[in-house]
């Protein structure tokens, strides 16, 4: 075949995908081709415009690197990631919500005690963090592995300022206890925008966005015979509650860190400053049989 324009081309490339030996990429194939000719026939975009959006991907690969995905951003940044999220992480009765794992998640985080401070010299407003971990149905999970990590006080990650705080800080493995229990301490981390100096950045600016998120204390807990739970714990009465640039808030998920005198804490550590308290008891839904 040849001669195509505007009428025939769609369907002269999905002939040319539909003998894919793999059924998945055929499909995968055919909804590609299908959306982005719809797209652009939609658009109508100029060859100027179409250059520019190829120099916009160009320039997204390129700020690519072990420590910045840009193209992840991007996904977060337009609710893909959020959907791809809803889509696989359908939420039964008793379990936690489900959020974005973010670009700040270190595998190799310390182990911590339960009751440890986790703040790493921090400067900020205590914060007392105490939960429990159970399974959809009630059953404490003795031993579920609790992965923690926010943001200071300014709003950046340990990752962000290693050449000045030189260890990482404000993040922690810890195991639940027989009841499924945990608490630590930390400081109460602030609001922040997501990198913002590169395509994606530029992208939000055109479209006349913030690129902000609420604050939050991100949680990865896991447990033998559980689904992983990626979530985070909003503070109630954040101003980006309602605009996170990545669609990540859920009301399930959004807490008082309730702000207390100073005196003796529910752990029994005297403090002579105000400090606050976060509570949140998980829920992890039970894997699928395989
Ligand atoms: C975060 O919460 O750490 C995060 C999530 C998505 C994009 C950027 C940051
Ligand atoms: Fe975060």
């Amino acid at each position: 075949m040849r001669n195509f324009d505007e009428t025939n081309i769609t369907e002269a490339v999905l002939d040319r995908v539909k003998n894919a030996p793999n059924p998945r990429v055929r499909e995968i194939s055919e909804a590609l081709v299908r959306h982005l000719h719809a797209f652009v026939r939609e658009v109508r975009p100029t060859q100027t415009e179409w250059e520019w959006g190829i120099d916009f991907l160009t320039r997204t690969g390129h700020m690519c690197d072990d420590k910045r995905q840009e193209f992840i951003l991007l996904s977060d940044t337009l609710g893909v990631s959020m959907l791809v999220d809803a889509i696989n992480h359908p939420v039964p009765e008793g379990a936690t919500e489900t959020t974005v794992l973010g670009p700040f998640y270190v595998t190799a985080a310390p182990e911590k005690a339960i009751g440890d401070d986790i703040s790493g010299g921090m400067e900020g407003d205590p914060l007392l963090v105490t939960g429990t971990v159970s399974s959809s149905d009630g059953k404490p999970i003795a031993g579920a592995t609790i992965e923690v990590w926010h943001s200071d006080n300014e709003g950046y990650y340990d990752v962000q300022q290693l050449g000045e705080i030189g260890h990482l800080a404000m993040r922690a493995r810890f195991h639940a206890d027989a009841d499924g229990g945990f608490r630590f301490w930390s400081i109460k981390p602030a609001a922040y925008p997501v990198p913002h100096d590169g395509p994606v950045g530029q992208m939000l600016n055109a479209q006349g966005r913030h690129p902000w998120r609420p604050a939050h204390v991100h949680f990865m807990i896991s447990a033998p015979g559980y689904e992983q739970l990626v979530t985070h714990v909003f503070v109630a009465g954040d101003q980006y509650l309602d605009s996170d640039v990545v669609f990540g808030v859920k009301d399930s998920l959004i807490r008082d860190y309730v702000r207390r005198s100073p005196g003796r804490a529910p752990d029994g550590r005297m403090l002579d400053l105000p400090y606050y308290h976060l509570n949140y008891d998980f829920g992890l839904k039970p894997a699928a049989k395989r």
